[in-house]
């Protein structure tokens, strides 16, 4: 929920046309759906129309309603009262209450259950609120309300999945981001936004970026857009040694790196390498470990969403999480602060982060991915020693 200033970097026209619409936007109250790809910018795209409207002086608030299981989703966005259910020890207030007079974001909003979209969209046609075990609806509250999904909506409404009217209503303002691969000139200065960006955070000087290495970039797909380039460059920052980046210090574009320079995008999205993943397992119907840590990495998922929720439902088991956790390690040289951005959580996250991995025995001795190289150590050993 921080509001930092967000920044929107891009020559494109596809991106000097959004920020148009994105001030537009911000000179009305209107309900606003944000459609793109995963990782090309949808939040960036709503905090600025916040920013641009006359509610930026008061909260924004975001809550993804992806991966979250309804009670919860139910008791974030409309609050409780102390003794609802187990752990509710006091009264507390919804997002949607603390957003009052400002906006609140509802990520992922095409993966909300039926049940959910009906409340939602009672909240939306008459402003009131009911905390969760509370007797009496609170007053109404001033919100605007703007939404994203990766989804098509118009598809989950033909399979039945999404309500119509809860669509027309949320589709006031209609704002759609490009794939970064349908934009290939913002690649350079969004490259070379991060590089400055991960040099002043980790106090490190900026490398130069050699030519073959710029091309191979430009030429790259992007299917997890630019979340996926900001994670590129920052564990190129994190790890790197060299004054200027070549090619081969990025494997993860390098080895999918499409070899022509033709400047066509590809319509069609690969799926993302899963960068640096130590081992594969064999699937079993459910996620593995790679392909969570490819949804938290490359997906901007938070590792809340991706591991903790399922771990606590016993859809994961603790060897699980600590394969991720010992990848994500691998990344930041074990660094546990760097790996809570990494795996989308936010700084104040950490302790609780810690907790939970100290709680189930899944915190690692950081000094392991310390050594010279890092060369892919094989994790189950040394974490079956770890009490
Ligand atoms: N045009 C942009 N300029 C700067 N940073 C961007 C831009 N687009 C996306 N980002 C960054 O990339 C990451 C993913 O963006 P986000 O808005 O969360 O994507 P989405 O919500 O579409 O999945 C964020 O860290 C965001 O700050
Ligand atoms: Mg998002």
């Amino acid at each position: 929920m921080t509001d930092n200033i967000p920044q929107l970097i891009g020559v494109s026209d596809s991106i000097r046309q959004l920020h148009e619409e994105l001030k537009q936007a911000g000179r009305s109250d209107a309900k606003v759906i944000i459609t793109g790809e995963s990782g090309v910018g949808k939040e960036v795209a709503a905090r600025l129309v916040h920013r641009y409207s006359a509610r930026q002086a008061r909260p924004f608030c975001a809550i993804n309603c992806g991966g979250v299981p309804d009670s919860l989703l139910e008791s974030e966005l409309f609050g409780h009262v102390r003794g609802s259910f187990t752990g509710a020890y006091r009264d507390k207030p919804g997002l949607i209450e603390q957003a009052h007079g400002g906006t609140l974001f509802m990520d992922e909003v095409g993966e909300m259950s039926q049940r959910m979209q009906t409340m939602l969209l009672r909240f939306l046609e008459n402003g009131e609120i009911q905390r969760v075990g509370a007797e009496r609806r609170t007053a109404s509250v001033n919100v605007r309300v703007i939404a994203a999904t990766n989804r098509v909506l118009l598809d989950r409404i033909a399979a039945n999945a999404f309500r119509e009217d809860l669509y027309y209503r949320l589709n006031v303002i209609h704002l759609v981001l490009a794939p970064l691969r349908a934009r290939r000139d913002d690649i350079e200065p969004l490259l070379r936004y991060f590089v400055q960006k991960f040099c002043e955070q980790y106090r490190l000087t900026p490398p130069e970026i050699s030519r073959e290495a710029l091309d191979a970039l430009i030429a790259y797909d992007w299917p997890g857009n630019v979340r996926e380039l900001k994670n590129v460059v920052e564990r190129f920052i994190v790890r790197g040694r060299g004054d200027v980046i070549m090619p081969q210090d990025l494997p993860a574009v390098g080895g999918a790196v499409r070899t022509t320079t033709t400047a066509a995008p590809a319509p069609v999205a690969t799926p993302a390498p899963v960068l640096g993943f130590p081992v594969s397992r064999p699937s079993s119907g459910q996620s593995t470990s790679a392909e969570l840590f490819d949804r938290i990495v490359n997906r901007g998922e938070s590792f809340w969403s991706a591991v903790y929720e399922p771990f606590m439902t016993r859809d994961l088991t603790r060897a699980d999480v600590r394969v991720v956790v010992t990848a994500g390690l691998q990344q930041t040289r074990g660094n546990y602060k760097m790996l809570v951005e990494f795996f989308n959580m936010a700084p104040q996250d950490y302790k609780r982060f810690l907790n939970f991995l100290r709680k189930h025995q899944c915190h690692m001795p950081f000094q392991q991915f310390r050594s010279s190289e890092m060369l892919r150590a094989e994790p189950e050993p040394q974490v079956a020693a770890v009490v």
